[in-house]
């Protein structure tokens, strides 16, 4: 027993504690949430990520789906130049995202991440400028992983320093994807005791794992290898905390070891929070010793008097850890834009964070804590059943999708590979239905004419510049559509707009034309949809911009894998807005 261990039942023990658990209050009306994050989310209770972008869905183009690795700093401008003289910038369109294989495999000498040297020569913050000047922001990529997927060096263990390099070019957009990822350990280390010593005064106290008050699965194990003869167990996987109690005569700076029994050839993880305030985390290496116990050393800030020293390890499943890391790097990068902001005394340039993990880890159950948007799917392809199978999954997620943060069905294909004009139609209206971000994914420079003026007969540039259904998908409301009906073959969306408006998709998904009829009053049944009852609509079909009054009915014929779109209004007997 350690000296300290008395302490633990005295007045000044207890009300430490108490301080801790009253700053961690339970909110009743957060009670749902809690149970939901009890069964299969033990997550953090992390606010809602809030940069002020993204309000409605992020609009721009990438490289990936056309260039892939092909890409240099004259081409990326040229595509630049290519979205401000084809209306593609007037129409909303404004970020330039560098995909993969924008990197040298070879950090600077400062261990910065760089452009490749010979297809970036100028650098990535000179391309930032110019692309800038041509009024459009750029956007960047990297991996949550030691590599990313076309195995260039990515940002998993340099969040803090990639953060800072992109902050400093000024960049607008981070794509965060997940090759060659490791996830953050399950398990935790086995504590014998800790040591606390001052910095200043070298004075150094020690605290035995039968004084830590235990919680969970933590248990006390007897062990005759360590010279305590007990160590603790049961921290790993969210299962089980240690506290410890530690009076200290001074505030100011302490070495916290930890003493450890050894065990296993695992990685493992701890996070250390200091009287429910601050968190430091530390990895433990997998143990090759031939010595049964050892020590593991962190600095760590006390207060004068009493302090507790929680010891868990929250990570409860590979969802959690890809939730800590993609959170981490968005934390990362709004500290690092406003870091750089104040210290050039510039205003910030905040980075719209796209999480691409692929739907694998339900990035919608916490994607909008981690970041702005998040893909839910595979890598989409430039056919008709990727299109239709990625809209099969993510129409399902609306419930996820608010200002600020979207489920992503990944970067558009519309102009490219076997997909037909209708096929691409489709695509594009199921995109803005599903107020998903719209990032080109095709080659734009065919959308201006040689003689430098947008070349509007081009059927690709006609369907991504439809103002409104651009207006469907960027409705201030930002509500992602429902699917409402499916017979397998047709399915009706429904997405309520601004000022009691709705837009309703009728979509068919044969390879045979469909005609359908509906009852538009019926759509105002749902509360959902935010439309009201009324004797007349107005319904604006948005591919052909025709206008249609009805009492409620509407008879539609539906091409093969086509789409009639309507906005739709409810009006007054005499035919005016209601
Ligand atoms: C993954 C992503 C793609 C693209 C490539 C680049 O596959 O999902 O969108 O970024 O990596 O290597």
């Amino acid at each position: 027993m350690g000296k300290k261990a008395a302490a633990i039942g005295s007045a000044a023990a207890v009300a430490a504690l108490a301080a801790v658990q009253q700053k961690k209050k339970i909110d009743v009306r957060n009670l749902g949430k809690l149970a939901v994050q009890t069964v299969k989310f033990p997550l953090p209770d992390w606010d809602a990520y809030d940069n002020g972008v993204a309000r409605t869905p992020p609009m721009g183009w990438s490289s990936w789906n056309v260039f892939r690795n092909k890409i240099n700093e004259d081409l990326i401008y040229e595509v630049g130049c290519a979205m401000k003289n084809s209306g593609l910038l007037e129409a909303g369109y404004q970020y330039i995202n560098l995909d993969d294989c924008w990197q040298s495999s070879e950090r600077d000498a400062e261990g910065r991440l760089q452009g490749d040297l010979s297809a970036f020569p100028s650098g990535i913050a000179a391309l930032c400028k110019k692309i800038n000047a041509l009024g459009l922001k750029l956007g960047i990529y990297s991996s949550n992983g030691t590599y990313t997927c076309e195995d260039m060096p990515a940002s998993l263990g340099n969040e803090a320093l990639d953060a800072d390099t992109f902050a400093s070019w000024g960049i607008e957009y981070f794509k965060y994807d997940f090759c060659h990822n490791k996830p953050i350990p399950q398990r935790a280390p086995c504590i014998e005791k800790i040591l606390l010593r001052c910095t200043e005064t070298g004075k150094e106290d020690e605290w035995f794992a039968a004084d830590a008050v235990l919680s969970g699965s933590a248990r006390l194990v007897s062990d005759g290898r360590i010279e305590s003869g007990k160590y603790i167990d049961g921290l790993s996987s969210a299962l089980g905390t240690a506290e410890f109690c530690c009076e200290v005569e001074q505030a100011g700076e302490y070495t916290l070891t930890l003493c450890l029994r050894k065990k296993s050839y695992a990685y493992k993880y701890a996070e250390i929070e200091v009287n429910g305030e601050d968190v430091y985390k530390t990895k433990f290496p997998p143990t090759f010793a031939l010595s049964g116990d050892g020590r593991h050393q962190l600095t760590i800030r006390l207060k004068a008097g009493f302090n507790v020293i929680k010891i868990s390890n929250p990570v409860a499943s590979r969802q959690v850890s890809s939730a800590m890391q993609y959170r981490n790097m968005g934390q990362e990068l709004r500290r690092a834009t406003r870091e750089y902001a104040e210290k050039n005394g510039i205003p910030e340039k905040e980075i719209c964070y796209s999480i691409c993990e692929w739907g694998l880890n339900f990035p919608w159950k916490w994607g909008s804590d981690a970041g702005n948007l998040w893909r839910t799917t595979p890598d989409i392809k430039a056919f008709w059943a990727s299109v239709l199978g990625i809209y099969e999954f993510n129409v399902r997620l609306a419930k996820y999708a608010s200002p600020g943060h979207w489920n992503d069905p990944d970067m558009l294909e519309v102009g490219n590979g076997s997909l037909t004009e209708e096929e691409n139609k489709s695509h594009f209206t199921l995109w803005c239905m599903m107020a998903a971000p719209l990032i080109l994914g095709n080659d734009i420079r065919s959308f201006v004419k040689p003689d430098g003026t947008p070349d509007t007969d081009n059927p690709t540039y006609r369907i991504v510049t439809n103002k409104a259904l651009i207006a469907i998908d960027q409705d201030p409301l930002g509500i992602q559509c429902r699917r409402i009906k499916t017979s397998g073959i047709v399915d009706t969306l429904i997405k309520p707009l601004e000022n009691d408006e709705l837009a309703v998709c009728v979509f068919n998904k044969s390879s045979d034309s469909v005609c359908r009829t509906f009852d538009v009053r019926e759509f105002a049944c749902y509360a959902y949809s935010g439309l009201p009852v009324s004797e007349l609509y107005r319904c604006t079909e948005l591919w052909e911009n025709s206008v249609y009054e009805t009492d409620g009915n509407l008879s539609v014929k539906v091409p093969a894998h086509g789409v009639k779109v309507f906005r739709v209004k409810a009006l007054n007997k005499e035919g005016e807005n209601t």
